[in-house]
């Protein structure tokens, strides 16, 4: 008999092809989510499930599972589930890093650029019909080249950041638990500082770090304070890391001068006042979001699935404490 696996999202039909040729699914073919509810009764009897980031994996809903044996998220982050909890519970996690890295790094430069060089307000300016004549001052914006980068989480996407960075001649700071590889730090010019050294020094600060306690609020009034009054703060990372009140209230003092963000504490919610403001760049957490990615990772996260129903260890697997043989 064919192992079970639910799909709580519309994902990209090859995956879902590749899916049912090793597995019975039911697939919940819709942009809609489910209900904590739905989703508990819609598992019964399966042992996978192929997740996205809406879906919520608490402890309590995890304990609540029989039979599953992988929760398989179409996403890199996977801070809507508790893993340390499907650990305990024997459940293996997985992700789909890398194939998203290059991509995600793109939009958060799309997002520093846009928002330094005020490409929404001009978009808006030249189609309200009030381009009339060529001013000195027109929209001008900061400039990017050989200013400083400050990136917070030098992983994958902070290192690819970096790259980008280094084509426009900027000086690149970093704060992380970890140190960069040696090789990393040589080849793409990074200096370590502490997080207040890279707040005060930074022109942009970009933020690349897992949501964790410790990173919830990371960047709050204190921090915001600190920031130079010319700065750019661009999130892709996960809205949560940014006291979305403080940056508001930062941004409308004009304490720093603009933000891009892609990700929002209570999506898909946006604070008001950050969409009355001029200075912030918005988009709808699409930082991932080109043809070819979402395909990888709907077909990345349908392996990692697969691999485990068939009893073989998964590529990304996030919990090894779980992994049985
Ligand atoms: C992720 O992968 O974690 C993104 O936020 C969605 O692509």
């Amino acid at each position: 008999m064919k192992p079970a696996v639910l799909v709580t999202k519309r994902i990209y039909p090859e995956a879902i092809e590749f899916l049912k040729s090793h597995a019975e699914v039911d697939y919940a073919e819709s942009d809609d989510g489910m209900p904590a509810d739905d989703l508990a009764r819609r598992i019964q009897g399966k042992q996978g499930v192929v997740s996205q980031l809406t879906d919520k994996f608490s402890a309590e809903v995890l304990a609540s599972l029989e039979g599953v044996r992988v929760i398989s998220n179409v996403a890199v982050g996977f801070d809507n589930i508790d893993v340390p909890a499907a650990t305990r519970l024997g459940i293996l996690v997985t992700n789909t890093p890398d194939v998203l890295t290059d991509t995600t790094a793109d939009f958060a430069f799309t997002l520093l650029l846009a928002a330094a060089r005020r490409i929404v307000e001009a978009h808006r300016y030249v189609h309200s019909g009030e381009w009339t004549k060529w001013r000195i001052d027109l929209l001008v914006g900061q400039d990017v080249h050989h200013r400083t980068l400050g990136i917070f989480g030098m992983g994958r996407i902070g290192q690819a950041v970096a790259r980008r960075a280094r084509g426009f001649s900027m000086r690149v700071i970093y704060c992380d638990a970890q140190q960069a590889p040696a090789g990393v730090e040589k080849e793409l010019a990074l200096q370590r500082v502490g997080a207040d050294d890279l707040l005060r020094e930074s022109d942009f600060v970009s933020l690349h770090v897992p949501l964790l306690p410790e990173t919830r609020h990371l960047i709050g009034a204190r921090e915001l304070a600190i920031m130079k009054a010319t700065a750019i703060l661009v999130n892709t990372s996960r809205g949560p890391v940014v006291d979305e009140a403080a940056l508001a209230e930062a941004l409308e003092r004009r304490a720093i001068a603009g933000a891009g963000l892609d990700v929002f504490e209570r999506e898909p919610q946006v604070e008001p006042r950050l969409l009355k403001l001029e200075n912030v760049v918005v988009a709808p957490h699409i930082a991932s979001a080109s043809v070819d990615t979402r395909r990888k990772m709907s077909m990345m996260a349908a392996e990692n699935a697969v691999a485990v129903l068939e009893g073989r260890r998964p590529a990304n697997l996030l919990n090894g404490g779980a992994w049985r043989r």
